[in-house]
């Protein structure tokens, strides 16, 4: 009884001796809680400089963007391919996810060997063999031929700009094959596998495998927001809040970040807890100075530092005697499995000396007892750092959150963690310890992560499918360079038809002479007043011109036109503008001063003198009662009169498009082409007076309105009208007319976006399947809201902001659609617009007979001024459609009223003196 206490004893004693020896020769490697809630904090300023876009690139914890933005939700299916290539053993995985009520998933694979030449060889023939490897395990499945898409969990550090993506940063770990480093790693691979004639597969996802751990574990429970992984190399990803993702645009939602904390501490962060083991192991390594945090705590390495600890303390006759066996001078001798096996509960001590006789080694007793110890060390340690970072993320997870108490589940998955059999009992101890708000699940990724790599690329897939369906409806509204000329062709025959006597009055494109002969000369001079109604604003103005110097000075008011009026009667309309007229002089001090007028009307009139214009029919948003077939000069006049308070000399009726030639002819006497790209869209220029078979004389040129706008109003450009152009026109006050105008201006363009917007819509390929009433709104994207949201210079969440305001609860997603619908439309119009504008000056070029034609263009319009794009679009389409001609586009400032004041200057002065004419 006695022998066996004493034994007891002494053994105890032994026990107790070496441990205190081996404690002091490893004092540095014990880390007290208060150094690792210093090391938690040293994190959380890591996590924060990582994420911050100026801090970002001197972070050494690097935080990467993965572009995972949600856990699973139990709606992916299909059939995946998966590659897990990084970790201790590279897979070939096929993978069968189903819905069917429960969630289910079927997984097949294959491993492969990775040796030495291939890891660290040449990187084209560690991706061909990749691509083998796959193409083996198709062969051996039966799956040649079969198209399928693939998640690659590729662990090691990628810079992702989307998620089919990614710019390998550094090797780490055992990988270290030439010439990879800065490329795309998924390109790289689809490259390689371009040569297999048998392999017909889609990389649609590249993911970490931290991320494939988090999301194999979430698609069990939905807790899970983090994956952590402690193998061969050791590493953590979690969800983020996307408003603190600097990297990233967007700030809804959240995005599943990278840390790949294995390089914390590789700016000397670490230091005053590294010791001369950790550096000695990683001058020896593949990567010295690189990835400091993992090289203390992951499986490839801790058997390392525990062979060098060995090896010190034998030197310094510590241990066996003082005794080396050239297996422990040998670097890597001790692996992880080894330090696990020793540190086994009950074998622990019969596995030591076991594992030090196959070192060579003749352990005693106390040696055995002090190389378990200091295993446990080395492995506590281990535990302890990824405890402190695992806990920062924690803190981080509860903070973005602001909850006085965290529940989550943490995705766990590597053979350190999964073999050591104590280290889960530790990690997770210290981890509540040291985030005591946190209430922490840690569930163990039976599967590996490559069920979670396949729901990624399941998200992946649906959308690639979702942005096929919409690149489908942008394709339409794509022009070739054929169906341009075609259009071109085509305007050019409608201006001919519009010309000649005997088509003109079934032609679409009306071409309407206005009785405008000349440009100003300089000489004009007066005070005019002058009225402009049709375009986005109606306006009075007074013009004064004084001669010689060419200088203008106008005094203008806009005035609001209710809809009732725009719609109303003839009668309430003409009241209404003499009612601003009688203010605005007023306003002036005008009143009873008899001055000649100009009438800019932007519709198209048949007129038979200067001051006589029939409205043909209205256009754009105008439909007032009594109008159409009446001459408009008369109808002022008689507003005037039914007013009984002053008399105006109506000189001239002007169209808008010929008011802007006008004013633009002002300065450049080139100028023979007026462009409105506005409300409306309309075109006039000055023909030959022997090509305007509808009026007299032969002499000279006359200003022809073109009316454009109803250029395809027979059907001549049904061929690229889309069903969305047609729900415009079907919906608009002229149904059928107007179908040119349709397409390309301002009070349209918003219409045919937003019919694409419902169409996407109701295929739930934006705002999440939901038509808000707002969206069934007509006419919200005015050509202001087109112009801000096509902006260049607008971020993601400016476009988001707008389209809030205008009622439209968008994601950044959905606002990354919009954006390109907008602009698929717009470009559009600019392109048709300069289509019409190439056949007119392509027309005047060979008229004239000319081989060059150098001829200027006055533009006005909201759309041509504020749109971003439009204008270049246009100048770029009439410039590759008319090579020959030099057209210079000048832009009105001054709107037409000053055009329709010169025009009545000229005017007045042949009323004058009509020999002149
Ligand atoms: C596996 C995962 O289970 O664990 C891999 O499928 C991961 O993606 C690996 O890389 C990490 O552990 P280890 O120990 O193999 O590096
Ligand atoms: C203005 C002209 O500048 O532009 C108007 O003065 C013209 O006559 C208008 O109708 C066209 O642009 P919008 O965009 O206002 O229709
Ligand atoms: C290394 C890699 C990292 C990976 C980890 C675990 O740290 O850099 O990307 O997640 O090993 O395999
Ligand atoms: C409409 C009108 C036309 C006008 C154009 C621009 O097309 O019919 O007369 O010039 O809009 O305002």
């Amino acid at each position: 009884m006695f022998a066996v206490h004493l034994m007891a004893f002494y053994f105890t004693k032994l026990k107790e001796d070496q441990i205190k020896k081996v404690d002091r020769f490893l004092y540095h490697m014990r880390l007290s809680d208060e150094t690792l809630l210093d090391i938690m904090a040293r994190f959380q300023a890591e996590m924060e400089k990582g994420l911050g876009k100026d801090t970002n690139p001197t972070a050494s914890v690097k935080m990467l963007p993965t572009f995972v933005r949600a856990i699973p939700d139990g709606s992916e299916n299909g059939e995946f391919l998966s590659l897990d290539l990084g970790g201790s053993k590279f897979r070939v995985l096929k993978v069968q996810v189903s819905e069917e009520g429960k969630r289910n998933v079927q997984m097949e694979s294959q491993f492969y060997p990775t040796p030495n030449e291939i890891t660290r060889g040449n990187g084209t023939e560690l991706f061909e063999y990749v691509a083998d490897c796959l193409a083996d395990f198709m062969r051996t499945k039966g799956l040649q031929h079969k198209k399928l898409p693939l998640g690659f969990t590729f662990s090691f550090p990628c810079r992702q700009t989307k998620l089919e993506e990614g710019i390998l940063l550094s090797w780490t770990k055992k990988f270290k094959a030439r010439g990879v480093q800065d490329t795309d790693v998924v390109s790289r691979l689809t490259k390689v596998m371009k040569k297999h004639k048998d392999l017909d597969v889609d990389v649609l996802a590249l993911v970490n495998d931290t991320v494939g751990t988090m999301m194999t574990c979430a698609y069990d429970d939905p807790y899970c927001e983090v994956g952590v992984i402690i193998g061969t190399g050791t590493n953590a990803c979690y969800m983020e809040d996307m408003s603190n993702i600097d990297l990233v645009e967007g700030d809804e939602g959240r995005m599943c970040i990278n840390t790949e904390w294995g390089a914390f501490g590789d700016d000397g962060a670490l230091e005053d807890i590294r010791t001369e083991f950790d550096r000695e192991l990683d001058l020896g390594s593949l990567n010295p100075g690189k990835q400091l945090f993992e090289k203390m705590i992951s499986g490839l390495y801790l058997g390392e530092l525990v062979r060098l600890i060995l090896l010190k303390m034998a030197k310094a006759g510590l241990l066996f005697g003082g005794a080396k066996s050239s297996a422990l001078l040998t670097k890597g001798k001790i692996d992880t499995q080894h330090v696990a096996a020793m540190e086994k509960y009950k074998e622990g001590l019969a596995n030591t000396r076991e594992i030090l006789a196959d070192l060579g080694l003749e352990p005693t007793e106390a040696d055995c007892i002090a190389v378990q110890h200091v295993c446990t060390i080395v492995s506590f340690r281990s535990a302890n750092l990824c405890a402190a970072a695992l806990a920062a993320i924690l803190s981080r997870l509860r903070e973005n959150k602001k909850l006085a108490r965290l529940r989550t589940t943490v995705g766990m998955d590597g053979t350190l963690y999964k073999i050591h059999p104590q280290y889960p009992k530790r990690l997770h101890k210290v981890v509540r310890k040291l985030a005591p708000n946190c209430d922490v699940r840690f569930l163990l990724s039976e599967s590996g992560s490559t069920k979670g790599a396949a729901m990624v690329t399941a998200v992946a897939s649906r959308v690639q499918a979702q942005r096929k369906q919409i690149d489908e409806v942008l394709a339409l509204f794509r022009l070739t360079r054929e169906q341009l000329v075609d259009v071109q062709g085509k305007m050019r025959a409608e201006l001919e038809y519009g010309l000649n006597k005997k088509s003109h009055a079934l032609a679409t494109v009306k071409m309407l002479p206005t009785y405008v002969y000349g440009m100003p000369d300089g000489t004009e001079k007066g005070k005019y007043l002058a009225l402009d109604l049709g375009g986005t604003n109606f306006r009075v103005l007074l013009v004064k011109i004084r001669s010689g110097r060419r200088s203008v000075r106008m005094y203008n008011k806009i005035f609001a036109i209710p809809l009732e009026i725009m719609q109303g009667t003839g009668e309430e309309l003409f009241d209404h503008i003499v009612q601003c007229i009688a203010d605005f002089l007023e306003y002036m001090g005008l009143k009873g001063a008899q001055l000649p007028l100009g009438f800019t009307f932007s519709f198209p009139c048949r007129q038979t003198n200067i001051d006589k214009g029939t409205l043909i029919e209205w256009t754009k948003g105008f439909k007032a009662t009594d109008c159409e077939g009446e001459d408009v000069v008369d109808m002022l006049r008689e507003a005037i009169k039914r007013r009984n308070e002053f008399d105006l000399d109506i000189v001239a009726i002007v169209n808008d498009t010929v008011g802007t030639m006008m004013t633009c002819a002002h300065e450049d006497p080139n100028c023979e082409i007026g462009l409105i790209a506005g409300t409306g869209s309309n075109m006039c220029y000055m023909e030959e007076m022997r090509n305007i078979e509808l009026v007299e004389g032969d002499e000279g040129k006359m200003c022809i309105n073109t009316e454009w706008g109803g250029f395809g109003d027979n059907g001549c450009i049904d061929d690229i009208r889309t069903q969305y152009d047609k729900e415009v026109d079907e919906g608009s006050l002229n149904p059928g007319k107007q179908r040119y105008e349709k397409m390309t201006s301002g009070m349209y363009l918003g219409e045919i976006v937003r019919q694409i917007l419902i169409d996407l819509t109701k295929h739930g390929l934006l705002f999440r399947g939901q038509i808000s009433e707002r969206l069934r709104t007509r006419g919200i994207f005015e050509t202001k809201f087109l112009s801000q949201i096509e902006s260049d210079r607008l971020a993601l969440l400016q476009v988001r902001r707008i389209l809030q305001q205008l009622g439209l609860d968008s994601t950044c997603e959905d606002s990354i659609v919009v954006k390109e619908v907008c602009g698929a439309v717009s470009r559009r119009a600019a392109q048709l617009c300069g289509a019409g504008l190439a056949a007119v000056v392509e027309k005047r070029r060979q008229d004239q007979g000319l081989e060059h034609l150098k001829i200027t263009v006055g533009v006005d319009g909201t759309l041509y001024k504020l749109h971003p794009h439009f204008s270049r679009v246009l100048q770029e389409t009439v410039k590759e459609l008319a090579p020959q001609c030099d057209v210079m586009f000048i832009l009105s400032e001054d709107g037409s009223g000053k055009g329709a004041a010169l025009i009545t200057a000229v005017a007045k002065r042949l009323q004058q003196s009509p020999r002149e004419n």
